[in-house]
């Protein structure tokens, strides 16, 4: 078999990762007993760029469990947990192309390698391997029925593909699905990025001022979850009814260049560039901790910390220290990448159930549906969204109210009024 790992020296540890995570995911487990049963994904060729952690491993068994033919390879050269990569390979025969800290060249190879088996269905985190099929292995679109876009930056990418007529198949944006990001993006990052930013330093965050740039789905779980912990925490936004919502939230909001001299912390979390960048550096409190949750690293302004930084060390695994001229030390944690991710183990396995088991009923349907749709961005379909909310309750052991058929009539009436 085709697959470029670390090693598989850690396939043991990795099966066992990938079966612990299995335990907090119900959904994803039942619909991967209902595809082994009904084969609903015989013969269909998947190409998947994703984080490759345990709970992306849950979701490559579901799918093979399906039917699929699947080569994974990583969204992210840090994210990659490598015995989880190891076990996919070693105890289950799936493919994967992907190594912790592996370089650019080797990450764009990687999607290469994963494109190689020519798929039906490609499943992106942040469209980097969309991006390479409509350019270099164009060839390769002919046999392509649809997509799955799992991240906000990826369904962005991807409208603006749409939007200069470029984009070539169907694509469904996962992410906005609301099963997906009100509780991936708020609970799963919130909960996660404070786990990188602690494992990475080991800090108090009681009483730290902590500045979270960007109040939306991400940045508001981060927000809350860091008041939880007992820091004070600011907010920065550029848009208005964010930034609204966030003062009536109790946050305070100021703009990035008066919030950076009294922060010890700084998070980004906003899919834009150079959100950090010379200027806050400039006046930035000694000792501030730099840390990304955003898709990209280049929310925190990497080149300008480098051209204004006299010198750098590496006190911990994941933090660097950069010293300024005027002696001041800056703490970036994980090369500006995904803090969640490269310094922890990305979001809790409870919440990607519901974000793979849109995934999952997504690639089924795409896989009867795909040919018929369009080519642009399309809406998860609102009865999988439902059907995701309705399992996890079950599985939840929570209990909802049905309307009544009076309630229905009512909420579909004009007649009754004061
Ligand atoms: P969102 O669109 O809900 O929120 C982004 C917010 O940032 C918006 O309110 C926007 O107005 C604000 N913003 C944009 N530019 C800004 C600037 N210069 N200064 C301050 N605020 C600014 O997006 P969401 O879902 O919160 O995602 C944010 C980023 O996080 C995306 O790149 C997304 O792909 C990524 N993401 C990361 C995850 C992780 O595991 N770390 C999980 C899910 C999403």
């Amino acid at each position: 078999m085709d697959y470029r790992v670390r090693s598989l020296a850690g396939a043991a540890s990795g099966a066992s990762k990938i079966d612990w995570a299995g335990t907090e995911m119900p959904v994803l487990k039942g619909i991967a007993e209902r595809f082994a049963h009904e084969q609903p994904l015989a013969g269909v060729r998947i190409s998947a760029c994703l984080h490759v952690t345990a709970e992306t491993a849950n979701l490559m068994l579901t799918l093979a469990a399906g039917g699929a033919q699947i080569r994974l390879c990583a969204s992210n050269p840090l994210s990659t947990q490598d015995d989880v990569a190891a076990a996919l390979v070693a105890e289950h025969g799936i493919p994967v192309f992907a190594a912790h800290g592996e370089t650019t060249l080797e990450y764009y190879a990687d999607i290469d390698a994963a494109l190689a088996h020519h798929p039906h269905i490609t499943l992106d985190d942040g469209a980097d391997l969309i991006a390479v099929l409509h350019t270099k292995r164009s060839d390769l679109l002919a046999d392509v029925v649809g997509g799955l876009e799992e991240t906000t930056t990826g369904v962005v990418r991807l409208r603006a593909m749409a939007r200069d007529g470029m984009l070539r198949y169907p694509v469904i944006a996962v992410n906005d699905a609301m099963s997906q990001h009100l509780f991936d993006n708020r609970y799963g990052t919130g909960q996660s990025t404070l786990d990188g930013i602690m494992r990475a330093t080991n800090i108090l965050l009681a009483g730290k001022v902590f500045t979270i740039a960007g109040y939306g789905w991400c940045g508001r779980g981060i927000a809350m979850r860091a008041r939880g912990m007992g820091a004070r925490v600011l907010v920065t936004e550029v848009d208005p009814l964010r930034a609204l919502e966030a003062v009536m939230d109790g946050f305070e909001v100021l703009p990035m260049d008066h919030a950076a001299p009294l922060s010890d912390i700084i998070v980004t979390a906003t899919g834009q560039r150079d959100v950090v960048t010379s200027e806050h550096f400039a006046i930035a409190k000694n000792g501030c901790i730099l840390a990304n949750a955003g898709h990209f690293n280049l929310e925190i302004s990497l080149p300008a910390l480098e051209a204004l930084a006299s010198g750098k060390s590496r006190p911990r695994p994941n933090l660097e220290e950069y010293v300024l001229r005027d002696g001041r030390r800056l703490r970036l944690l994980a090369q500006g990448r995904l803090v969640n991710l490269a310094a922890a183990e990305g979001h809790p396995a409870a919440v990607m159930d519901m974000s793979f088991a849109n995934q999952a009923l997504c690639v089924e349907f795409l896989g009867a549906k795909g040919p018929k749709l369009e080519a642009r961005v399309h809406e998860v379909p609102i009865e999988i969204d439902q059907q995701v909310a309705r399992l996890k309750l079950a599985a939840m052991a929570v209990g909802i109210d049905v309307l009544t058929a009076d309630q229905v009539a009512y909420a579909t009436s004009w007649i009754s009024g004061t």
